[in-house]
């Protein structure tokens, strides 16, 4: 499988790329926050974080993207129709960083742990 990737830049179709799937319900239902903002309101905080955002591209086609932020945490998501296919083994696999994975993300640790990510501590909360 080859992969290439692509730099976001500061436009509303990236602003509009990362937002559909970064909000969509199954993300939601793994992330940390389930606060969804206005498109305007993303696309305002993109304009100061495009930079973070790199496009993972098959076959000349966007199928989801990765996120590095400032703290060295990378974010990893794919568009609902490419996933279990091999794809976040194969971005993990040359990706580096630090990760939250929640509890109710078993796919996404697996995923993880089978491109050679460690797992070093845990994250705890209480409400
Ligand atoms: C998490 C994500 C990046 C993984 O990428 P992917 O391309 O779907 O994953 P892959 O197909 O490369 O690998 C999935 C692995 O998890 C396994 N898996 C699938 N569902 C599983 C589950 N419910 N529990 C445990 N393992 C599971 C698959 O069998 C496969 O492992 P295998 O190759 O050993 O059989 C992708 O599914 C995604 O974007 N999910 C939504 C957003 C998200 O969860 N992001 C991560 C936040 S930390």
């Amino acid at each position: 499988m080859k992969i290439n990737y692509e730099q976001a830049k500061e436009t509303r179709r990236d602003a509009r790329f990362v937002y559909n799937i970064r909000y969509s319900k199954e993300v939601i239902a793994v992330s940390q926050s389930d606060n969804i903002p206005d498109f305007e309101d993303h696309f305002n905080w993109f304009k100061d974080n495009f930079q973070q955002y790199r496009f993972i591209i098959i076959d000349n086609k966007r199928v989801g993207f990765l996120r590095k932020d400032s703290s060295n945490y990378l974010g990893i998501s794919l568009k609902k129709c490419c996933r279990n296919k091999g794809i976040g083994k194969e971005v993990l696999k040359t990706s580096k960083g630090r990760a939250i994975i929640l509890t109710s993300n078993p796919r996404s640790f697996h995923c993880f742990m089978r491109s050679g990510w460690k797992l070093e501590g845990f994250y705890v909360t209480k409400e």
